[in-house]
This record gives structure tokens, sequence and C-alpha cells, in this order.
């Protein structure tokens, strides 16, 4: 086939095609102008086959070389900008192996023997994503120890902690960030779960029914670093599961991502107060001078949005689908895409937002205050003198009742008042009824006493290290 024949997409299928294809088909079956980022994949994937077809004698050495060749020169082209990428070829494949035929020759038209772009393009989307994973991979560990950080400044920082948004018990501000390393640290996990699953080898399933040439999968497997072969042809070129679990995953790393957001950002608005972003992570208004706006957070929330979309968008691409390969396939790549370069922006982002957090502890004590915080504390103070826990929770009430009543804090009745709710109250109920008594009393394992959050900070530190 000469390069005028591959110019022409309908002839370069076969003589069977009599009419050319029109311009609208092209373009809406093309993939060239999104596909061609995975070129790297799909020059390391075609060099192992080509290697392997060379070990098994299916391919002469001087081809073999020819490609290698004829590879390295094109990855220079790519690289350099100068490779002319053709819509006319359709997709990255065609337009990489057309191009190496050109300059090696015959050569480059054996590169093909057993391969089908089904396989092809399977392996290529794995290569890539698996490469991708390994850096959101590092992106979540730099995430990860950019909280631990705040959160450890931050071990004895009081914070109202909140259920239903309504005050509830005092928390460690340090104790609040670290539950959202907990999150990354599952996202990660899930990552490198899912990693498994993407790194499995499609090639030599072809078409869809394997190939009659002697093919060596576990070579090609091992050249490319995969950790298993696909064991079903039909399986391999079709499904795309491990995209879609590889969304899912993604998706729930943006859903924490948002949950953070919508927590930054109410803490910055004036009625919380909590803290303050760095001014390089905000905005202002074109018309209200005194405006700083959150709008990081706010489109990492938006964001968050669209990723979940593309979870449905592939989830349902390959719904109703049947056996084996289908052009439907070829939907997958921008959704998948965009959502590794959101993830990678969003997580890049926000570890740098996360060291430029400025935290506000007076308004932060002065919010816990004003939540009646330490009830429960009264309560348990209460049972440890032995009054069964429903009673004391009633007597608290009343206590309660009455402190709003007056305006004030438990901590601010006198001891007389408080002993008018129940006898058994004593001068020690005072160290109970503070914020930070309260706090330091949650001393176990995974509650909110400084000593945990400190004792936390260091696990993560050795986990992440
Ligand atoms: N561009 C195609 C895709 O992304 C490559 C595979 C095409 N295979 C085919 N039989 N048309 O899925």
């Amino acid at each position: 086939m000469s390069d005028n024949q591959l110019a022409n997409k309908s002839q370069a299928w076969s003589a069977l095609f009599s009419e050319p294809m029109s311009e609208l088909v092209k373009r809406y079956t093309a993939s060239v102008f999104f596909d061609k980022r995975l070129w790297k994949a799909d020059i390391e994937g075609s060099l192992a086959h080509a290697e392997m077809l060379a070990a098994q004698g299916i391919l002469a050495a001087e081809d073999h070389a020819a490609i290698q060749r004829g590879m390295a020169q094109i990855r220079e082209e790519i690289e350099a900008g100068r490779f002319e990428w053709k819509l006319d070829l359709e997709d990255v494949h065609l337009n990489i192996e057309a191009r190496l035929t050109e300059i090696v020759g015959l050569a480059g038209k054996r590169l093909h023997t057993g391969r089908s772009r089904n396989d092809q393009v399977a392996t290529d989307v794995r290569l890539w994503l698996r490469g991708e994973i390994d850096e959101i991979a590092q992106l979540l560990t730099a995430l990860q120890l950019a909280l631990v950080d705040v959160a450890e400044q931050n071990a004895e920082t009081i914070l109202p902690g909140f259920t239903h948004l309504q005050v509830a018990q005092p928390v460690a501000f340090g104790h609040h960030l670290l539950a959202y390393v907990e999150m990354f640290a599952r996202d990660a996990e899930r990552m490198a779960d899912v990693r498994r699953r993407v790194n499995r080898l499609p090639l030599g399933a072809a078409a869809l029914a394997g190939t009659s040439y002697p093919l060596d999968r576990e070579r090609v497997a091992r050249t490319l670093g995969m950790e298993a072969v696909c064991q079903n042809s039909l399986d391999a070129v079709s499904d795309r599961d491990f995209a879609i679990e590889f969304s899912a995953a993604a998706a729930l790393v943006m859903v924490h991502v948002s949950r953070l957001s919508e927590e930054l950002i109410l803490w910055m608005s004036q009625s919380f107060g909590f803290i303050d972003l760095a001014d390089r992570f905000c905005t202002g208004s074109s018309i209200m001078p005194q405006k700083k706006n959150p709008d990081v957070p706010e489109l990492a929330r938006g964001k968050s949005g669209r990723v979940v979309g593309h979870l449905m968008g592939l989830i349902t691409l390959m719904k109703g689908q049947p056996l084996a390969y289908n052009k439907d396939n070829q939907e997958d790549k921008e959704p998948l895409f965009d959502t590794v370069d959101t993830l990678k922006d969003t997580l890049r982002i926000f570890a740098e937002m996360a060291a430029g957090i400025t935290v506000k502890p007076e308004a932060m004590e002065r919010a816990a205050m004003r939540g009646y915080a330490t009830a429960t504390d009264l309560a348990d103070y209460l049972v440890k003198k032995g009054l069964p826990f429903r009673d004391a929770h009633e007597v608290v009430a009343h206590a309660v009742k009455t402190a709003i009543a007056e305006g004030r804090d438990l901590s601010a009745l006198s001891l007389d008042a408080l002993k008018a709710f129940d006898a058994r109250i004593e001068a020690d109920v005072f160290d109970v009824l503070s914020l930070r008594g309260s706090l330091n009393a949650r001393n176990i394992l995974g509650g909110t006493a400084p000593d945990q959050v400190r004792a936390q900070v260091a696990r993560h530190r050795a986990r992440l290290a």
C-alpha cells in the first residue's frame, strides 16, 4: 500500500470499497485528534509486539531492526512537534503505522502481523492508564502529606464538630483534617487495586478470536511490565471495565475533594470565619470591591460533577454492547482523558492550597462555645457518678435550657446553679465542661484527643514515607 493509497482511507481498508468516505463521516469516525495522546503507549506496545514476532521467528531480524529504527524516528518527530497527524488516517494507530511504512517500507507493513487494532487499542489504553494511575498515586500521597502537616500544627486547635451542621461536640481541627487523609488513603488503595486489573495484556487476542501465528503473549506481557495476560480473546478486546472502575475510583476521589471544598468554602465565609485561603487561590469580584471568593474549591466541587458524569458515560457506553469489539468503545477515550486531567490538576492544586490555609483558632473556639458542645460531657460526668445515661441526658437537657435562657455557656453557670439540676455535681465539673477537657477526654483510638491526633500523624507519616 503506498502512502497515496493510505491517504485515502476508503482504499486503505481494501479494494472492497467502491466509493470514498464523505468528509462528514470521516470526521465523525476519526479519533486521531484526541487519541494521538496515546502515541507513547502505541509505540511501546508495537515495539514489544515486534520484538516477540522476531523472537518467534515470525519477523526477520532486519525487519525488526528497521521497525525499531523507524519507531525511534517517529518518537523524535512527535516529540519535536514535527509529526503530521492525518485525519484521513483515522486514529493514532493507523497514523503511526503509515508513517512507519513511509520510513522503513515493507517492514512497516509486517508489524501488524498477528495483531488487530482491537487488541492494539485495548493495550494502548491500559498502558497509558497504568502510567497515569502511578502519577495519581504520587499526587494523592502529596495531598495527604500536605494535610498531615496542617493537622499536626492543629492537634490542639479546637473546632466545633458538627452533625446536621449543628454544633455537636468539640473536635481538634487536626482530627477533622485527618478524616480527609483517611479518605484519600482509601482512594490510593483503590487506585492500587484498580491498577492490577488495568495492567493485563490484551495483545494476541487480535481482532476477536486470537491468531493462527505462534505468538508468545507471556513474553509481550513481561516486556511491557504487565502482570497477566487476558485469558479470553473476546473479553480482551471488548471489555472496558478497567476504565470504568478507574473512573469510579476517580469519582470517589473527586467526591472527597468536593466535601473538603464545601467545608473550606463554609469555613472561609464571614459567618464562620474559621480559615482564610491564600489570595492566590481566590478571585475578586468585578463589581463588589470587598469580595474575596474561594474559586478554587468551588470549581473543584463543580468539577466533581463532571468526573461523576464521565463514570456514568463510560458505564452506559458498555451496557448493551454485544461481544466482541464495537466502535462504541472509541468513545471511552475522551471521558477517560478528561477524568485523568481533571483529577490530576485538582489534586495538585489542593496539595498547594492545603499548605496555604490560615487557621483562625479563636473564631473556631468561639463557635464551639456557642453550641453547648460539652453537654455530652456533663451527661458522661453524671453517668460516672452513678446516674443511668438516659436520666443524665434528661438532667443535662434541663441545664442547657436554663443556660440558653440566661444566654451563657454551661461552664458559666455557678456550682450552686448546676447542683440544683443534680446534687451529684461537684466543683470538678468545670474541667469536664471546658472545651479542652472535652477534647482531652476522648483519648481513645480514633478519638479526637490531641495525643490521638499526634499518634495518627505519626502513623500517616510512617505509612506515606
Ligand atoms: N480507534 C479505535 C478505537 O479507539 C481503534 C480500534 C478500531 N478497530 C476497528 N475495528 N475499527 O476503538
